[in-house]
């Protein structure tokens, strides 16, 4: 009675004083040719993050080689990879499938945190609903069947309002694990509300994924949030190096202080990207890092650090 009683106290307090885990969204090419990067670049990238962190996330298996290329690096550097696979279109997709049966037997499970299928899809409207839980099962068997990997979590990745949906609760009853992005500068938020808005939608995504799944005890991480340093405003939201030194503190130090695990879009600016319509440069700029810099472009240290 007394030892059980002692437990639960312990572990309750443990759960409050857990800080959540920092990682990073990463770009798959490079800045000054755009060519895809190699292994050599991603340990170069990985000596740069592990200051903070040794967890990554990519966007899909197959584009610029990207699951063949990086395994040296996260042997090498000791980095724990969530693993995206792209699930449109048809052919597109049998490639991401072939990369995974290819080369994840060629690395231990234990780099591989989780493998996220589809990211934004329902977003963008790219597939239905019923058509990313077919997909998402699809690579929960292919990808259990390989040795060693029969625990690993696979689930999607999409915006909070979608998540919060419920014509989406399948997506979340099929998937092992469920990410929500959500980005104040898109919401065209002032500095005085990024945080706020910032809480408020990952907390609605988090309480819907909880209770869709009728349990606490899930893997949850914000999949992509962070600032623009650069380029145009949106609405109320600017751009500028302070602001994301800010919303890093406010939004990503304290939703850590949470307890929430959080991948911040993104580690290095991608300045090969073309700039396209709509706000002009702000694409190039969401870096915590820029294109080749080794120290963060603001302080990336959190008072809990
Ligand atoms: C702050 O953000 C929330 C939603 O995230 C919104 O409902 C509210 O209107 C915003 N407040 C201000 C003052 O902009």
């Amino acid at each position: 009675m007394r030892v059980s009683a002692i437990t639960s106290v312990l572990s309750l307090a443990g759960y409050a004083a857990a800080i959540g885990s920092l990682g990073f969204d990463l770009g798959v090419q490079r800045n000054s040719d755009s060519a895809c990067k190699t292994s050599d670049d991603y340990i170069s990238d990985f000596e740069t993050i592990s200051g903070y962190t040794n967890i990554v996330r990519v966007y899909a298996s197959s584009d610029c080689n990207t699951l063949e290329n990086i395994i040296p690096a996260l042997k090498e550097k000791d980095f724990k990879l969530f693993l995206g696979v792209w699930a449109t279109d048809d052919t597109h997709y049998a490639e991401e499938k072939t990369a995974l049966s290819t080369y994840l037997p060629t690395i231990d499970a234990s780099y591989i945190a989780g493998i996220t299928v589809g990211s934004e899809a329902l977003y963008r409207g790219d597939l239905s609903a019923s058509d990313l839980v077919t997909r998402i099962n699809e690579v929960r068997e292919l990808v259990q069947d390989i040795d060693g990997y029969s625990s690993t979590p696979v689930g999607t990745v999409d915006s909070w309002e979608i998540l919060i949906d419920g014509a989406n609760s399948d997506v979340i009853t099929n998937s092992d694990i469920v990410f929500a992005n959500a980005f104040s500068y898109w919401q065209g938020q002032t500095m005085a509300n990024s945080s706020y808005s910032f809480f408020d939608d990952i907390m609605q995504a988090l309480q819907v994924i909880q209770t869709t799944k009728g349990s606490t005890d899930i893997t949850f991480w914000v999949g992509e949030t962070g600032w623009a340093t650069d380029g145009g405003s949106y609405e109320n939201a600017d751009p500028t190096v302070d602001n994301a030194a800010q919303f890093w503190q406010e939004s990503i130090c304290g939703i850590r202080a949470w307890g929430v695990n959080t991948l911040v879009f993104e580690a290095f600016d991608e300045s090969w990207k073309p700039v396209t319509s709509g706000v002009s440069g702000v694409e190039t700029h969401w870096g915590v890092w820029t294109d080749d810099g080794t120290d963060p472009k603001y302080s990336l240290e959190c008072t809990f650090d």
